[in-house]
């Protein structure tokens, strides 16, 4: 059975005195569905969200990290250095870090590789720009993003990803993909999962929506049969809203 995940990704958010009372306003809430939940600080308040955070169900994790195991690669963080400070899930490929910093598929696949290697759980984002919904081509934009990074791999290593569909034209803008757009896409990721694969790898992995998510739409998003959590920007924020959330389960 795959899991339902609700992951709050804080983006360049919240310096370390804002981390602590973030994690401190999450912990005071109470949690009615069974969700795993995570949430995703700046690399540099990694360390401390990791202890505030050590006998709650918070799993934190990272928002990025590089592909070399170490080296000569200035203002990076590498896998083991997130591993050592408690970390063992990262999100990759988010749109900001494709559109802002370069990021391709070609890239994104050797940054999975080195997070499996280092036996880290992976969140792989991905997501068709407004002009491609426009022009029709959201299946093939997102088709191509899940093989060109992933379909190099084995079936076993579908056991440590979980995958995170985020339509560019709906992050931060208010506007959501409705629940039929969500749940269409990703039915039509697990089919591609099915082909290249099989059907267990294909029911068993976990796809999360992406997207203006919010206590308002949650439980409609969340209610459809291939959509198994989300991925959580603005309303991640505020642990109220972020538990609304979690609790649309
Ligand atoms: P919003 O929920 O703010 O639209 O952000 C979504 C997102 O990018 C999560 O990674």
């Amino acid at each position: 059975m795959r899991k339902n995940i609700v992951a709050g990704n804080w983006k360049m958010n919240n310096d370390l005195p804002q981390t602590e009372a973030l994690i401190a306003d999450l912990l005071k809430q109470n949690q009615t569905s069974r969700a795993e939940v995570m949430i995703a600080p700046t690399a540099v308040n990694l360390f401390q969200a990791f202890h505030n955070t050590i006998n709650s169900n918070i799993e934190v994790v990272a928002q990025n990290m590089h592909f070399a195991e170490n080296g000569a690669y200035t203002g990076e963080v590498s896998a083991s250095m997130l591993k050592s400070v408690g970390i063992n899930t990262v999100i990759l490929g988010h749109s900001e870090r494709r559109a802002y910093f370069n990021e391709t598929d070609e890239l994104l696949a050797k940054k999975v590789d080195t997070a499996l290697k280092n036996d880290m759980r992976v969140i792989f984002c991905f997501g068709e720009e407004l002009s491609d919904r426009k022009a029709g081509n959201e299946e093939k934009v997102v088709g191509n993003q899940i093989k060109n990074a992933l379909f190099h791999l084995n079936a076993s290593a579908f056991k440590n990803i979980v995958l995170a569909y985020e339509p560019v034209w709906a992050i931060g803008t208010g506007e959501t993909a409705s629940p039929e757009q969500a749940q269409d896409m990703h039915k039509f990721i697990r089919q591609t999962l099915n082909t290249k694969y099989s059907e267990q790898v294909s029911q068993d992995m976990s796809i999360l929506y992406g997207g203006s998510v919010k206590p308002a739409n949650a439980k409609e998003i969340f209610g459809k049969p291939d959509v198994d959590g989300g991925l959580i920007g603005g309303a991640a924020l505020n642990a109220e809203d972020f538990y609304a959330i979690i609790n649309a389960f």
